[in-house]
């Protein structure tokens, strides 16, 4: 019986079950998740279920003291294993007879707002809550800090607010203050605010005052360290008007010795009179300087992902709870004043600053192309859209969310996208049509799949189209997707089973896209255990990767403070100030960083059951790419034979992650113990030996001739 630690939230208080749920009742758990269970039920059902059965493998889960535990131990041993306990194993490669095609967009992300992956993730805002619409009261995130003899009011006013977007504000009623003793408001931002020394950052206000308020600028931006508060950066905007008007600013900081998160935002009235105030926003420095955009450190690990797509908006985020709630994009495009955000499955409002323009920006600045997911008429909690005229304004805004992408600066959407600031056109090849309709139970996925598909082939023959449904349920029958959208949420052991699960399959159908898939060990982040299952998965996908065209993780990123995670088990952990890469993370690096275009036909004898192997080659560039995953903990010697290539250079280049438990991991705090090493290995020839370390995921660049 496989089992996995299990975590679930309700009324935004996070409850954490430490006990272990079966995969059956990850089942349940997407019921619920689906709307179609009560929560309550299905997290005693679990936890009394798990504690029955799972008391034997108790001892394995993963909560944070056992993770620190067996990460210390991991530290000490030595990560490669000693010398072979297990009889050799053949590995015979044939470098001139090669197989399918790899594609070249295999690996790429997927992504959603969940775990906070935007708002206090990869978009850069510092301020949470900065339209007053979070699900938290008002005055959580917005606390009022007046000092010496100021003296105030703070309050919701839904009465007035820059645009019919943000129809409400907050209204600040100062009777007394001045320059040195100001009535302010602190905002704490996303678990704290980094700042950094002699940095700008860049941000505006709407505001506007009374006919006391006006007379004189009084109100003042501030970066403030908690402890000494002191002002490390600020801003005095000039006289406000008794109009709405939006104040762009910048704030430049010192030397600061020492960079902590550890710091707030302070709004701050200088004068008596009433002050209304919308969208305070302030960002640091944002990856290739982009206004309103993303964090540079997430955005250089993603990077370094080697990413060839990027699979937006959701997952669930695409659905929302309810239609009401889905990922509406044309509500997420335009000056950030004109997005009134919304409710995200995941229990938080977002903003939608991260909207449909930043998905396809952040595609260009990690020259990934887009895999479009559209809104298909189904939300999670079991609303849908019935096929047929009810459906058409979906259809139709599908259409135009397309021609937003793609079309030039004559059409209508191509015009409003350069308006935006992008008149050049994205690429698009593959448009996904829902998320995971094998939920929907009104069965309407056929009649909702076929609509879409008719209408965006008519205009888009070229287009790629995906359905979201497989033997799950809810087959698309009417016409013939071009891909299939599969996703595996699975423990290590099961990938370990199921590594040839394409080895065998139908080539005649359509394609396939394995659009949420991880191995789900370790939390907040992934632990090694999970990276050697994501391994061995990664080299049946590449083995069928003329079948599997494009592959993504998921989730792809978790903010690991309190109340963070909705998710366990993520591929990059962070907090305000640093980041790191799960050993998952590190395992998908080296995959995707040494693709190879073509299969080359291998076979292997003699080897355990943890041993995993996937060969390609390079022929342009003269190497063969030998993956190497041994998920036991004994070292697995192996005979190579390289036939078919005239001759093989004798230095190759490796590329090891290993450690010395399966619990080993990387954590904000120690972010660095399982990290892939390069070296330099010596004695290729047609025939060679090597010992794969226990525990150890190998990347060997073979030259050939
Ligand atoms: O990746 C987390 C969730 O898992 C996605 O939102 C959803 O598509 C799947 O059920």
């Amino acid at each position: 019986m496989q089992c996995i630690p299990f975590i679930a939230r309700d009324n935004g208080a996070m409850i954490v079950e430490s006990g272990l749920m079966t995969t059956i009742d990850c089942g349940l758990m997407y019921r619920f998740r689906r709307g179609e269970m009560n929560m309550n039920r299905t997290v005693k059902f679990a936890a009394v279920l798990c504690v029955a059965v799972c008391m034997g493998a108790m001892a394995s889960a993963q909560v944070a003291g056992v993770q620190a535990k067996a990460a210390v131990s991991a530290k000490m041993a030595a990560p490669a294993k000693a010398a072979a306990q297990v009889p050799a194993a053949t590995l015979t490669i044939d470098a001139g007879k090669t197989g399918a095609k790899v594609s070249p967009t295999l690996y790429g992300l997927m992504t959603e707002e969940i775990n906070y992956s935007y708002e206090g993730g990869l978009y850069g805002e510092m301020v949470q809550d900065r339209t007053f619409l979070s699900s938290r009261s008002d005055t959580q995130n917005w606390v009022p800090a007046p000092q010496g003899t100021a003296r105030g009011a703070v309050a919701r006013d839904a009465t007035t607010g820059p645009s019919a977007a943000l129809p409400a504000s907050l209204k600040i009623t100062v009777e007394e203050a001045d320059a040195k003793d100001a009535y302010g408001l602190r905002n704490g931002g996303w678990w704290g605010v980094p700042v950094r020394g002699n940095t700008t950052y860049t941000g505006s206000v709407w505001a506007k005052g009374d006919a006391a308020a006006v007379g004189g600028a009084a109100v003042r931006v501030s970066l403030v360290a908690d402890d000494s508060g002191k002002v490390l950066a600020s801003y005095l905007l000039p006289a406000l008007t008794t109009e709405w008007k939006q104040y762009d600013f910048t704030m430049k900081t010192g030397a600061i010795a020492k960079v902590t998160a550890a710091n707030h935002i302070l709004l701050s009235v200088e004068r008596p009179g009433t002050v209304w105030v919308q969208e305070l926003s302030v960002f640091p420095p944002t990856y290739k300087g982009r206004a309103n955009g993303n964090r540079v450190d997430l955005m250089e690990l993603l990077a370094g992902m080697h990413p060839a797509f990027l699979r937006f908006p959701g997952g669930n985020y695409l659905e929302g709870q309810t239609i009401a709630d889905r990922f509406n994009w044309k509500k997420t495009i335009g000056p950030i004043v004109d997005r009134p955000g919304h409710a995200s499955p995941w229990r938080y409002h977002s903003t939608d600053g991260l909207g449909l323009l930043e998905f396809l920006e952040w595609c260009e600045d990690l020259k990934m192309q887009p895999v479009l997911a559209v809104y298909a008429g189904y939300s999670l909690g079991g609303e849908h859209v019935a096929p047929g005229p009810d459906l058409e304004p979906y259809v139709q805004d599908a259409l135009d969310e397309i021609e937003y992408v793609t079309g030039d600066v004559t059409t209508k959407w191509g015009a409003e996208r350069a308006k935006d600031g992008h008149p050049a056109a994205f690429p698009l090849t593959y448009v996904e049509i829902g998320n995971e309709d094998w939920f929907d139970r009104s069965q309407s996925y056929d009649g909702r799949y076929t609509q879409f598909y008719k209408a965006i082939k008519a205009k888009y023959p070229e287009l790629q189209l995906i359905s979201t449904s497989n033997s799950r349920g809810n087959v698309v029958k009417s016409v013939t997707p071009d891909l299939i959208d599969d996703h595996y949420y699975r423990r290590a052991e099961e990938f370990f089973k199921d590594v040839h699960h394409y080895d065998n399959a139908d080539r005649t159908g359509p394609k396939i896209f394995v659009g949420e898939w991880a191995t789900r060990e370790g939390m907040p982040t992934t632990n090694f255990g999970a990276a050697l299952g994501d391994a061995a998965w990664m080299t049946g996908m590449e083995r069928n990767s003329d079948l599997i065209l494009i592959a993504s993780y998921a989730p792809l990123l978790v903010n690991v403070n309190p109340n963070g995670m909705q998710w366990q088990s993520n591929l990059i952990g962070y907090d305000a100030l640093r980041s790191y890469g799960s050993p998952s993370y590190y395992a998908q690096a080296m995959f995707a960083g040494h693709i190879g275009t073509e299969t080359v036909a291998a076979d292997l004898e003699g080897a355990g059951d943890r041993l995993f192997y996937s060969v390609t080659k390079d022929a342009a560039k003269g190497v063969v790419y030998l993956k190497l995953v041994n998920a036991s903990s004994s070292a697995q010697e192996l005979k190579i034979t390289m036939d078919g290539a005239k001759s093989v250079k004798a230095t190759a280049k490796l590329v090891r992650l290993s450690a010395g438990s399966t619990a080993a991991t990387n954590t904000i705090n120690d972010p660095k113990r399982v990290v892939p090493v390069e070296s330099t290995v010596t004695g290729m020839a047609k025939n060679f030996t090597r010992a794969v370390p226990g525990y150890s995921i190998e990347v060997l660049e073979i030259g050939v001739q």
